[in-house]
């Protein structure tokens, strides 16, 4: 709660808190406190189950366990990287972003390997810096090894000093990796700890519940699906980028279409917004009755907070189906001292790319199966 005080003070919630997707690693106390804070592998173990958790309505924070012994960190898992990262120790006293989140010690870790390669990342979304270093990583029930990680000294306090989340699981493909190295996912199918090489994502904002859904790592969950699966190629292995026929507007008796002639779109695990470029964005916003409020600020349109769950319905046609995204699910709320704020997901893409970026105001209403294999991604809509 206090973050979220902090937040409201700088004038910038819904950027720091709405911005990423944190997810919850589910992680057996019993075991931890009983002093087993590394896992054993199971026998025959041929995935995992990550549960997500659910805070402050729409945001999903986790837990991941590196070294040995064990320290607990929040991680994303984002489609839109390959690297993994996490805050060092290393990090000087003036990194407030830094030293607000847990921080990785490998003087503390039996498990620490060296590696010491410089990174360094600086554009017009995010400047990150650090070093390679090679730990252990700890989900429920198998173990990572040697996995190969950015220990950061260095990371922009506006964007991450509230962020629930300390660190980050890359699930890109390898093509993106820093110096050849071997991403997570990867790692598990080299270590022969998985069965499938598939990794699935099912949300949901159900609001009677905390329980937000679930990430598989290594086979698939369809018990929460209502339809068959659409495959869809990945067209550049990259980032998880596939081709979209259409988006629709349906706003009463009338239609609108955009990217008539198909346009690129990646989906997006770490973030709840739908990017694309200015021009369509704001004719969806105008649509949808979004008004611009905050100039600054990432997620700038909100609507009306009485109307929310009757706004028109979007759809993305993918592999000539579609993919309808309801209001009543695709409006994020963000409640605090009995105000309620609602927000429209769909925001500017603040570079001059063309390709559409997918995140949790999709999500929600859909199941997600990534196959690195076969190169496609399935979709399937998600029971509610
Ligand atoms: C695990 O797999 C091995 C080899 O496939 C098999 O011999 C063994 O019985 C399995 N163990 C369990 C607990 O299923
Ligand atoms: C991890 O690295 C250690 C030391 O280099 C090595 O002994 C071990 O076999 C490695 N484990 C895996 C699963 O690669
Ligand atoms: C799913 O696919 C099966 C086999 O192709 C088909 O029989 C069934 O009607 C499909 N179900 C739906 C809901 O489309
Ligand atoms: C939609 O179309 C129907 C029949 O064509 C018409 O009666 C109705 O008034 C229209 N509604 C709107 C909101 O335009
Ligand atoms: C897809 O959605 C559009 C817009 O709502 C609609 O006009 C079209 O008939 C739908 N197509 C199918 C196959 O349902």
């Amino acid at each position: 709660m206090q973050s979220f005080i902090l937040c409201l003070f700088f004038g910038i919630f819904p950027i720091c808190i709405h911005s990423r997707i944190v997810l919850d690693i589910y992680h057996d106390n019993s075991k931890a406190n009983s002093g087993v804070s590394e896992n054993v592998q199971t026998p025959n173990q041929t995935y995992d189950e990550i549960s997500l958790t659910k805070y402050l309505n729409s945001e999903y924070y986790g837990l991941i366990k590196v070294g040995k012994p064990a320290k607990e960190f929040k991680v994303i898992f984002d489609t839109t990287w390959a690297d993994s990262w996490l805050p060092s120790e290393h990090c000087a006293l003036y990194e407030l972003s830094c030293m607000w989140h847990t921080r990785y010690d490998s003087k503390k870790s039996s498990t620490y390997k060296e590696d010491g390669r410089k990174f360094e990342i600086s554009n017009d979304e995010i400047s990150l810096k650090g070093f390679l270093s090679v730990d252990d990583f700890h989900l429920p029930h198998l173990k990572v090894a040697n996995q190969t990680f950015i220990e950061i000294t260095h990371m922009p306090v506006m964007s991450t000093l509230l962020d629930k989340a300390d660190g980050l699981i890359g699930l890109a493909f390898s093509s993106l990796a820093i110096d050849g190295t071997i991403p997570f996912f990867y790692n598990m199918i080299q270590q022969n700890i998985i069965k499938e090489n598939i990794f699935t994502f099912y949300m949901n904002r159900d609001p009677t519940t905390s329980k937000a859904g679930n990430l598989i790592l290594g086979g698939t969950d369809r018990s929460h699906i209502k339809t068959n699966l659409t495959y869809l190629p990945v067209i550049e292995k990259k980032y998880w980028t596939i081709r979209m026929d259409k988006i629709i507007v349906d706003v009463g008796n009338k239609s609108f279409s955009f990217c008539t002639n198909g346009c690129n779109a990646m989906i997006d695990t770490s973030s709840n917004a739908i990017v694309g470029p200015g021009n369509i964005i704001e004719k969806i916003n105008d649509l949808i009755g979004a008004k611009s409020v905050w100039k600054f600020f990432a997620y700038k349109y909100m609507v009306d907070c009485r109307t929310f769950a009757k706004l028109p319905p979007i759809t993305f046609v993918l592999g000539g189906k579609n993919f309808t995204i309801q209001s009543k699910y695709y409006v994020q709320h963000m409640t605090a001292f009995s105000a309620t704020l609602c927000l429209s997901p769909f925001v500017r893409s603040n570079t001059d790319s063309k390709v559409w970026q997918l995140g949790g105001a999709f999500l929600m209403q859909f199941y997600t199966e990534y196959d690195l294999d076969r190169g496609r991604i399935g979709i399937a809509e998600t029971l509610m």
